[in-house]
């Protein structure tokens, strides 16, 4: 999104005034729906490269005190989180989604680029979504639900990496992190966002596609590099979606690591 300049009076030896335009440096703003893991540890790393971030989550700004006193975030309402932002992105469980108010991104400008963290974990946290147990992509189906496109990004890293495993441009060990999506522009927006804050972002394909990098699929989770990322994502199977998805849950329920509370049954 571009500055707006702004303009003041200036005096030229006490004579006339005439109106000069002053450059107004505009911060790029993102709006993370999502106080948890992946929505605060996200937060943390583009607040770390210039962002005005706005926060939301399902109890409201009140509770978000203690994030806007150590993420410097700006706590605000599900509703905000429709306003003019570069990026939003969903950080909640799957299920969540479909809990959101009925048309939230009515308003939101088709420039600004809606990035979905998600992971569906059937059941034991997400409960039954039929469509996905049908075979739709996680992310093609909150698309649906939302009513307007996304682009599917973090969803393959533990949320603690993001917070202390970002490099610089060209380190060995830098983390390559899966973008999928149909628009082509957002998606190159989002590739250069990782950029920004310490990974290698790829393009991981159309959203039909991003199957290969949900739960338990190669690159799921392993951190790896760009050659390896690209490597697994061709590797990944479409017939294992499902058993890779479960053997992805029962690792995450030993270890407690992804899955946004995995062993507790959604509520409502
Ligand atoms: N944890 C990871 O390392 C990791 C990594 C990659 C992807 N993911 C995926 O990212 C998603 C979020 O995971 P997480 O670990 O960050 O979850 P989490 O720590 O449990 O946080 C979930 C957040 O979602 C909010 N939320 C729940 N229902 C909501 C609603 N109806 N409206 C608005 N906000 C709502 C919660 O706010 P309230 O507390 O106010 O309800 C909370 O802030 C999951 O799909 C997960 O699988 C997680």
């Amino acid at each position: 999104m571009h500055g707006i300049g702004r303009w003041r009076r200036a005096c030229s030896g006490g004579k006339r005034q005439r109106r000069v335009r002053e450059p107004e440096i505009v911060m790029p703003r993102a709006v993370i729906i999502g106080s948890g893991n992946i929505g605060s540890a996200v937060a943390g790393r583009l607040k770390a490269i210039g962002y005005d971030v706005v926060m939301a989550n399902s109890r409201g700004p009140s509770s978000l005190t203690d994030h806007a006193r150590r993420l410097g975030i700006t706590p605000g309402t599900l509703e905000d989180a429709a306003g003019a932002a570069d990026f939003v992105l969903i950080a909640i469980p799957q299920h969540a989604v479909a809990k959101l108010p009925p048309r939230l991104f009515a308003r939101t400008s088709t420039e600004t680029v809606v990035l979905d963290a998600g992971n569906y974990y059937p059941r034991l946290r997400d409960g039954t979504i039929a469509e996905i147990d049908a075979g739709m992509p996680d992310s093609q189906w909150v698309e649906q639900q939302i009513g307007r496109p996304v682009i599917k990004m973090f969803n393959t890293i533990h949320a603690g990496r993001i917070a202390d495993a970002h490099r610089p441009p060209g380190a060995p060990d830098r983390i390559c992190l899966p973008v999928a999506g149909d628009d082509v522009a957002a998606k190159a927006r989002a590739v250069a966002l990782a950029d920004l804050i310490g990974f290698d972002g790829i393009d991981a394909g159309p959203l039909a596609q991003s199957w290969r990098q949900q739960p338990g699929m190669p690159v799921f989770c392993t951190h790896v590099p760009t050659a390896k990322a690209t490597a697994a994502l061709a590797q990944a199977r479409h017939d294992a979606v499902e058993a890779k998805r479960q053997e992805a849950l029962d690792r995450a329920r030993r270890w407690s690591r992804d899955g946004a509370d995995v062993g507790r049954l959604p509520a409502g």
